[in-house]
């Protein structure tokens, strides 16, 4: 039996070969590669489908996060609170711009940054809270919009992992005063090479994060802000318009295997990742705890079910960031999360009978 892949692009680019290729031709035949119409398209689409006031293109979702903290005027001396538990480009963002990342715990159920934990974090130098939307669940942005406003803090969301996903109904990306997107190829909008967007519902500073990623120019060869070179390619934002409209089905398959996964798992030790009555978890990961994780993984494996470890140390333990935090100890939710999570494959592309391996390898383990 062939193996089961963590992702499997191959298996949508067969199933959209040809009108990604019709796209990709007229891109060529237009000849509109940099700020073309595709661009302005996939932006206007983006935008109507998250509910989303403005939708800008950029090169990447950590570009994104950058562009977002650029745009809020964050810098040397301001704090970001955040979470450890999450891929680094959050933090890299956040100290590229000269800023001091700082931590606050997880919620263990959600893996989110727990909003309970975020107040003692806070100084003067606060400027933003960075709420990620980890692995396509979201955050519990009620409190921290709450707490923001209260404290005058700025709100920007890591939607990295969660295009489609909802709190209370409105898309995450959408809650805060700008949303970050990643449409690196494995996330479940995914482009083919690396693309980005911010979402942001006020026009002025949708219009400040545009120039931002034209070099902080309005028009050419006038500069009103710092910049950066980091637009979305119209071959790659071409290709995104396909995808955009297989979206909600891709999503729906996902959550629909993640139900089977949780049946499945139900009766056994290793916890089905939780999902918050408000929320619409769209399951970029399907991640799974266990004390038993290493040993697990291994016996996947060797079953021919490929499994990956999301993530296995926390940003604050890791050696580029830990002079941020307080070191070992700091963030025990956290910790013990990263010494626990399994993510098994989830792509709307499995089978039923490959969803129904992966559990019963899961069981077997469990039997052997
Ligand atoms: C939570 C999170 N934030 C930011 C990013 C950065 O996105 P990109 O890879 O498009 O730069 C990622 C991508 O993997 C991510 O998972």
């Amino acid at each position: 039996m062939p193996p089961i892949r963590m992702v499997d692009l191959q298996r949508q680019h067969s199933s959209l070969r040809e009108p990604i290729e019709a796209a990709v031709r007229q891109v060529l035949e237009d000849c509109d590669f940099v700020m073309g119409r595709a661009v302005a398209e996939f932006e206007a689409e983006l935008s109507r489908y998250l509910g989303a006031g403005f939708a800008v293109g950029c090169g990447s979702g950590t570009d994104a996060l950058r562009i977002a903290l650029m745009a809020l005027e964050i810098g040397p001396g301001d704090e970001v609170v955040t979470t450890p538990f999450t891929f680094a480009a959050t933090v890299e963002a956040i100290v590229l711009q000269g800023a001091r990342p700082v931590f606050a715990d997880i919620d263990p159920r959600t893996y989110n940054l727990d909003p309970g934990r975020i107040e003692e974090r806070i100084t003067s130098r606060t400027k933003a809270i960075l709420p990620v939307h980890l692995f396509g669940h979201p955050a519990d942005m009620a409190p921290i919009l709450a707490l923001a406003r209260e404290r005058r803090l700025r709100v920007i969301e890591d939607a990295a992992q969660a295009v489609g996903a909802r709190y209370r109904g409105q898309f995450a990306g959408t809650l805060g005063d700008i949303g970050c997107l990643s449409f690196y190829p494995a996330k479940h909008l995914g482009a083919c090479g690396d693309a980005g967007a911010l979402l942001a519902n006020d026009p002025d500073l949708a219009r400040k994060c545009r120039m931002i990623s034209l070099h902080g120019a309005d028009k050419r060869y006038r500069h009103e802000f710092l910049g950066l070179n980091s637009r979305l390619d119209s071959l790659q934002a071409a290709i995104l318009k396909v995808k955009l409209s297989h979206l909600e089905s891709w999503v729906e398959r996902r959550i629909r295997i993640a139900e089977a996964y949780d049946r499945a798992l139900e009766t056994l030790q290793p916890t089905s990742p939780y999902r918050a009555p408000e929320v619409r978890h769209v399951y970029n990961q399907y991640s799974i705890r266990s004390p038993r994780r290493d040993r697990l993984a291994e016996f996947l494996r060797a079953g021919g079910v490929d499994c990956a470890i999301h993530y296995p140390l926390p940003l604050h333990l890791q050696p580029a960031y830990r002079r941020w935090a307080e070191g070992e100890g700091s963030f025990p939710h956290a910790e013990a999360l990263a010494g626990e999570i399994l993510s098994l494959p989830v792509y709307p592309e499995l089978t039923s009978e490959e969803t129904d391996r992966v559990a019963d390898t899961v069981h077997a383990f469990w039997k052997s």
